[in-house]
């Protein structure tokens, strides 16, 4: 059973990961009927947060039907993440994550997300006095180093923890790598088997199938699996991971009427949480993979991503449910 802090989050639990325009209320909310047993927000800069920048506070609305839920910070200023924690606090997460893994330019250029791989003792510092400045359990998530040439990922997790991070979430690539060839599990499974490790480590990186995850748990050992991208517009993967666990089999996929059904709600939550048109803008990405398969779906995918009123995009899943009714989707 993994606990994070005092929090119990099952056997072997799938993780909502944290993406930025992807993991917000409404798809979280989605992941979570479907068995995500904690969901992280997308990250959030503690540089925009003490500013008071409407985009980053809009990103702290959490809802009680989603716990445990994590919010991801990032940021590289002592001062600054400390004063986030606060403000953080007042949404009343469940956890608070730091990320330390993000690739892209314009973060690690501060020396903040992966940027602060290259400088391991300001990394463990910040996570000290943030677990120090606050009663919520404080998270990390991840990187195996910076280069190939630079992993210090078990030395890296020794600290973190000896620090009280109460979990850490491993992506199996290094910032170089950004997300290219393929995520290693390897040295996660060391990080998990160094015999003074106690806190839950979590795989991350290439999870797209049940097999994967359950073999991230039987043969790697982790203790429980981080899923990203196989979860865009692909909720379910979650219950699909879980039967298979169960059963050995793998479950039907979701029928047409199950998918039409996720995308009406997720987009009426999307307009209820952010307004009509950025619920019709960011919800966009995830229809392609919620009707993937289904033959000659481009005039209807093209109504979705194009539409700029939500009349017509639930005209066009109204279309959907009525056009391709018992299809079966392989
Ligand atoms: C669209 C997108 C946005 C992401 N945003 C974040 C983020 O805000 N914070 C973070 O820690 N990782 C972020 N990531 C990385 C994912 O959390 C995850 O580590 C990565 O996608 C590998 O897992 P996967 O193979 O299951 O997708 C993002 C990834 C994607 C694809």
């Amino acid at each position: 059973m993994a606990k994070i802090g005092n929090i119990d989050v099952g056997d072997f639990p799938l993780l909502l990961a944290p993406m930025e325009d992807v993991s917000d209320p409404p798809f979280r909310a989605l992941c979570k009927e479907q068995g995500a047993d904690v969901v992280y927000t997308e990250f959030i800069s503690s540089e925009g947060l003490i500013r008071d920048a409407a985009k980053s506070t809009m990103k702290l609305d959490i809802y009680e039907k989603e716990r445990p839920v994590g919010i991801q910070i990032f940021g590289a200023n002592l001062e600054s993440m400390l004063q986030s924690v606060e403000i953080v606090e007042k949404s009343g997460p469940d956890i608070i994550d730091i990320n330390f893994g993000c690739p892209v330019k314009k973060v690690v250029s501060k020396g903040a997300g992966a940027g602060i791989l290259k400088d391991v003792d300001l990394m463990v510092s910040l996570t000290k006095a943030m677990v120090e400045h606050t009663n919520l359990p404080v998270t990390v998530k991840t990187r195996l180093g910076w280069d190939h040439d630079s992993i210090k990922i078990l030395e890296v997790a020794e600290k973190l923890q000896d620090v009280g991070c109460q979990a850490i979430s491993i992506h199996g690539r290094t910032r170089a790598q950004m997300y290219k060839g393929e995520a290693d599990w390897a040295p996660i499974a060391e990080v998990k088997n160094n015999p003074r490790m106690h806190i839950p480590v979590f795989g991350n990186g290439d999870v797209d199938s049940p097999e994967k995850a359950m073999e991230m748990r039987d043969s790697y050992g982790l203790d429980g699996a981080m899923i990203g991208r196989a979860s865009i517009g692909y909720p379910w993967f979650f219950r699909e991971v879980k039967h298979y666990f169960k059963t050995g089999e793998h479950m039907a996929p979701p029928t047409l009427e199950e998918r039409v059904d996720a995308a009406r709600r997720h987009l009426q939550m999307a307009i209820d949480w952010k307004g009509e048109r950025l619920g019709v803008f960011e919800t966009r990405r995830h229809y392609t993979n919620y009707f993937k398969g289904i033959p000659h779906f481009k005039e209807y995918r093209m109504k979705m991503v194009t539409s700029d009123d939500s009349i017509d995009v639930f005209k066009a899943f109204d279309e959907v449910e009525k056009e391709f009714a018992g299809y079966e989707f392989a």
